[in-house]
């Protein structure tokens, strides 16, 4: 089959050194991949494309980039799915949120440095056991899913929060550490926990679920932040901006059917904290200038009584 591939290139040592795109025309075999394709054109066509592969089988996690504007692994996408079906190019790109190197390799020390900051080891204060710590199958099979993660930085490169924010620890380290905070062997959870509850922790994923889209091993991310929060909250960590403003949001529309905006930030900054308070006024005078004025007094909605009915129903399963 004839395959075009459009691929973002860009030579650090070239005299003067910016990103360009390069197309590339192949004959393919059908079965094959895009990772196939790329290999095709360093040998066959231009031994300067420069890339990171290793196993071809969605284990290793080397070959990240992003392929049609999506993070993924080269190696686990086939052309016959991934070929746009205007007949246009594949376009390759390296992953986002991290520099580029050359081509398609980018500098993961980033990644490295947030997954080393939660301390991804077993940490155990008892006594050592006599032989191997003891865990239950039911505990292993829910670890199963968070511990397919091959470190490949998918969810890493189109995460929004670390777009905004360097600072934000990210899925993969988030979904790392609650791979320990949830281990009945690990029982360093407060320790865990409180480093999460900061500045760049749990509370700043914003929720956008891209990570749980692009990750190739179905890790969720996400859902693994969302309960690292669910655990926080159970262990009194309820006081920080981001565990209050979850509380605050449930109940408003637990009560009401829907949120009640000019409570929020009140509830979620404490109404003492008057210099954060103030510094919301741009944003609450931005609002208004769009046409987006919340009620003062806030009503409940026509069949309020089943949205609260849904939050009891899933309060007394988690009992
Ligand atoms: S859901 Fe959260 S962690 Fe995942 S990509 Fe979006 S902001 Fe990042
Ligand atoms: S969570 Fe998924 S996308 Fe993120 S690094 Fe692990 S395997 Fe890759
Ligand atoms: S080459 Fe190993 S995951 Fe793609």
């Amino acid at each position: 089959m004839d395959v075009t591939f459009k691929v973002r290139r860009f030579n650090p040592e070239a005299d003067s050194p910016a990103p360009y795109w390069q197309e590339y025309d192949l004959e393919m075999p059908e079965a094959g991949t895009v990772l196939d394709g790329l290999i095709q054109i360093r040998e066959e066509v231009d031994g300067g494309l420069t890339l990171r592969c290793s196993c071809r089988s969605s284990i290793c996690g080397s070959c990240g980039m992003r392929i049609n504007g999506k993070a993924g692994l080269a190696c686990n996408q086939s052309l016959q799915n991934t070929m746009p079906k205007d007949g246009g190019p594949i376009v390759v790109e390296p992953m986002g949120n991290m520099n580029v190197i050359k081509d398609l390799v980018t500098d993961m020390q980033m990644h490295w440095d947030k997954v080393r900051q939660v301390e991804p080891w077993l940490q155990n204060s008892g006594p050592e056991p006599e032989n191997e710590y003891i865990a239950s199958n039911e505990d292993m099979l829910h670890l199963n899913g968070v511990m397919g993660c091959i470190m490949c930085g998918a969810c890493v490169s189109d995460c929004t929060a670390l777009e905004v924010d360097k600072n934000f620890l990210g899925p993969a380290a988030l979904a790392k550490a609650y791979r320990f905070v949830a281990d009945p062997r690990d029982d360093a959870d407060a320790k865990r926990l409180g480093a999460l509850d900061q500045y760049g922790g749990m509370w700043d994923c914003t929720r956008c679920m891209l990570c749980n889209d692009v990750c190739p091993k179905s890790v969720a991310p996400m859902d693994r932040i969302m309960s690292l929060r669910d655990k926080a909250i159970e262990s009194g960590l309820d006081k920080t901006y981001g565990a209050r403003h979850a509380q605050f949001f449930a109940k408003s529309v637990k009560h009401s059917g829907w949120l009640d905006e000019l409570k929020l930030p009140i509830f979620s900054f404490g109404i003492f904290n008057i210099i954060e308070l103030i510094k919301m006024i741009p944003l609450a005078i931005r609002s208004q200038r769009a046409g987006k004025v919340p009620p003062i007094f806030h009503k409940k909605r026509p069949g309020a009584e089943y949205v609260t009915r849904i939050f009891e129903k899933v309060e007394s399963r988690k009992q």
